[in-house]
């Protein structure tokens, strides 16, 4: 599928390349710089730039008073060199006069502080005073720009819900009692829904009902939960109406809006992915994390999950080190570049940056860029140039789709539920669980789909579901229909345990999937902060076993069996890992966080899943991209030294037909091979 999926209407590729490009701020220089940008565009083979992503304040300088000209410059600028622009409506950053007239506008806290606007997205998402002048803006753009040669793509407000997003003032409250109505119609099923006999709380007025701000305990966690999807809602709301306003102008030019991938809490991107035309994402590396290129990996699987399988835009990542992490760290030589191509190769058809120009002031100027403060005489710069020519030459393995070997579920309100007040244990983090699952797929070479728990799952060998611990009646179902019909199912502890509502799923534990899994649990054995259990296979005998940490269930066996069991620590004696055969499939369920070699060990032993290539060092990562008539394998060479691979075809990157496939330690190459 080509990057501007058809949603409706519209949706015309313009471009027939990857593309390749990054945040492009031309205000922030003199004017006479913006030719050299332009030809410096060029020759870094860029083809589009997002512009105008911060830029209100300049485009409407007073409430009601545009001043567009010199975007329209900048505008003509890029047309004449043969760039397209990526729009952005410059909404995460309102002007100060907003602010200033507009003080509700401004958002509080949980604890009720109301935050200055000195920064970004110091934005309410129920101020009506904001809607109205974000719907005004961007018709304004989409009526001047919106019929522009060189207009490729919307791109609204900018990470949406990137920090946080929630707001608790007044008007949300309002706003949060509507979306309640609608959601429940009458107070009695609000009541039931929300367990308010609990505590005392029984609500016999909706204007009773508050945010969930800080109180001097724990909050009803129904209404935390409700309080989540509310402020989802609200934002996802904002964006509509910014997206509307821009079609009514500008109806053929597709709409994003760029996403956190795993980043990004707030935002339940399965439902967002609906709403806009491309998905788009900014992804930046835990630059300090060793072989942090997997938690890269694992966030272009997401995205691209959430793109449905098709392909995605890179609307931003960086060249080099960012500037707002504790250490941040330089990308090494050819860093980028193994970046970019991950990305590339797990479904973008596009790499972009944040951002073209370091900037010289503000919040950013220690932040990389594709042209650094230095100027085209450095490593960096080079790099770029060189990128740009790469992905030219892959430009035909556009549209290509990933072909995934096993399916990941993700789920964003069951993260929400799981991370609340009071759960039996504060170490179990949502992505930690799924990161621990992920990474051994990945040091298996087996490509993630992540999908949602209701997805279709039929073309799967192996689906693992890290703690789902909301699981809906849906997905439980949808699970166990894929197990029946032969499916190999991977459950991890603290799964299946709540409704929708946060509410214990009736009967013993895990009530959603108990029956799936052969088993109930007596009690939750949470462990203590870095102890370790010993974990031995039940068929091997004991000896020298797995650690597991975090969690052990006092777990009884029901239809299943046991595969492992725990040597030592409060659940000794119990099944650790356990299988249960249903329908044509088996289920299986593991109670701890298994170390990496154990988990491991157990993915190779359940060994539903193969990859595409076997045998190859863990440091070489491998993905293919499945054209019409052709396959796109992408390898990348983490590891020092030459890697050579049994695949034959025509190496892009290089331009060579090769009989096998070397790849030098720290490189990249593509082959494409006829299918
Ligand atoms: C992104 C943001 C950009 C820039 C970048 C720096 O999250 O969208 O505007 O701030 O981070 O890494």
């Amino acid at each position: 599928m080509p990057l501007f999926r058809s949603a409706g209407p519209h949706r015309l590729p313009r471009l027939d390349a990857l593309v390749y490009g990054g945040d492009y701020n031309p205000e922030q220089w003199p004017e006479d710089i913006w030719a050299e940008d332009v030809a410096l565009m060029r020759q870094a083979g860029v083809n589009l730039v997002s512009l105008g992503v911060f830029s209100w304040a300049l485009l409407e300088p007073e409430p009601g008073v545009f001043d567009f000209g010199w975007l329209d410059r900048v505008f003509d600028l890029l047309a004449a060199g043969g760039i397209a622009v990526a729009l952005a409506t410059p909404t995460a950053a309102p002007p100060p006069w907003f602010a200033r007239a507009n003080p509700d506008s401004l958002p509080v806290t949980r604890d009720g502080r109301r935050l200055g606007a000195g920064s970004r997205q110091a934005i309410c998402p129920s101020s009506p005073a904001f809607a109205e002048a974000a719907v005004r803006i961007a018709g304004k753009l989409a009526e001047r720009y919106g019929h522009r040669d060189n207009l490729m793509l919307w791109h609204v407000f900018n990470e949406y819900m990137a920090p946080t997003g929630e707001c608790y003032c007044e008007q949300s409250v309002q706003h949060f009692r509507h979306w309640l109505r609608d959601r429940y119609t009458n107070l009695d099923s609000l009541n039931e829904a929300w367990g308010t006999t609990f505590w005392g709380q029984r609500y016999g007025d909706w204007d009773e009902i508050d945010a969930p701000r800080t109180a001097p305990s724990a909050v009803n966690p129904a209404q935390r939960l409700d309080f989540a999807r509310f402020t989802d809602a609200a934002w996802l709301e904002c964006f509509r109406r910014e997206r509307d306003a821009i079609r009514t102008h500008s109806p053929d030019i597709p709409v994003t809006t760029n996403f956190q991938d795993a980043r990004c809490k707030g935002l339940n991107q399965w439902a967002w992915a609906a709403e806009v035309d491309v998905v788009s994402n900014g992804h930046y590396l835990v630059a300090e994390e060793n072989e942090n290129h997997i938690g890269l990996a694992l966030a272009a699987d997401l995205t691209r999950g959430v793109a449905a399988g098709g392909s995605w835009l890179l609307m931003e990542h960086s060249t080099s080190a960012v500037n707002w992490q504790e250490r941040n760290i330089a990308k090494r030589p050819g860093e980028m570049a193994r970046n970019s191509l991950a990305h590339f190769a797990r479904g973008a058809d596009g790499i972009m940056f944040f951002q073209w120009r370091a900037s010289r002031f503000g919040q950013e100027k220690f932040h990389s860029a594709m042209l650094p403060h230095g100027g085209t005489d450095t490593r960096i710069w080079r790099e770029v140039v060189e990128l740009g020519a790469t992905l030219a030459v892959l430009g035909e393995a556009r549209g290509a789709q990933v072909a995934g070997d096993v399916a990941v579920v993700w789920d964003w309100e069951s993260w929400w539920a799981l991370e609340l007040d009071w759960r039996p244990s504060a170490d179990v983090r949502y992505v930690d669980q799924v990161r621990r699952w992920y990474e051994q797929l990945w040091r298996s070479h087996l490509t993630v789909d992540f999908v949602a728990p209701e997805a279709e799952l039929g073309r799967y060998p192996l689906v693992v579901v890290p703690s789902l611990y909301l699981t809906t009646e849906a997905a439980a179902k949808n699970l166990r229909g894929y197990v029946e019909a032969g499916g190999t199912l991977v459950v991890s502890f603290f799964s299946g345990i709540v409704d929708e509502n946060d509410a214990v799923v009736p009967g013993a534990v895990p009530g959603a999937l108990r029956d799936l899994l052969g088993i109930t649990i007596e009690e939750f054995l949470p462990l203590r902060a870095g102890e370790r259990v010993t974990v031995a296979a039940v068929e091997s005998g004991p000896g020298p076993g797995w650690s597991g940490t975090i969690w052990t269930d006092d777990l009884r066996l029901r239809e299943a069996e046991p595969f492992a069991v725990y040597e030592d620590g409060p659940a000794a004696g119990k099944p650790a890992v356990t299988r249960n055969r249903v329908g044509a499939g088996t289920a299986w369920y593991v109670s701890t966080a298994l170390d990496g070699p154990g988990l491991k060990a157990l993915l190779d032993r359940i060994g539903a899943a193969r990859p595409a290539f076997a045998g190859l060092p863990e440091t070489v990562e491998v993905v293919r991209r499945v054209g019409a008539g052709a396959e796109y394998v992408t390898v990348i060479n983490h590891g020092e030294h030459e890697a050579t691979l049994p695949i034959a075809g025509v190496e892009l990157v290089v331009g060579a037909e090769v009989p096998e496939l070397v790849v030098p330690g720290g490189q990249v190459r593509v082959v494409r091979r006829t299918v």
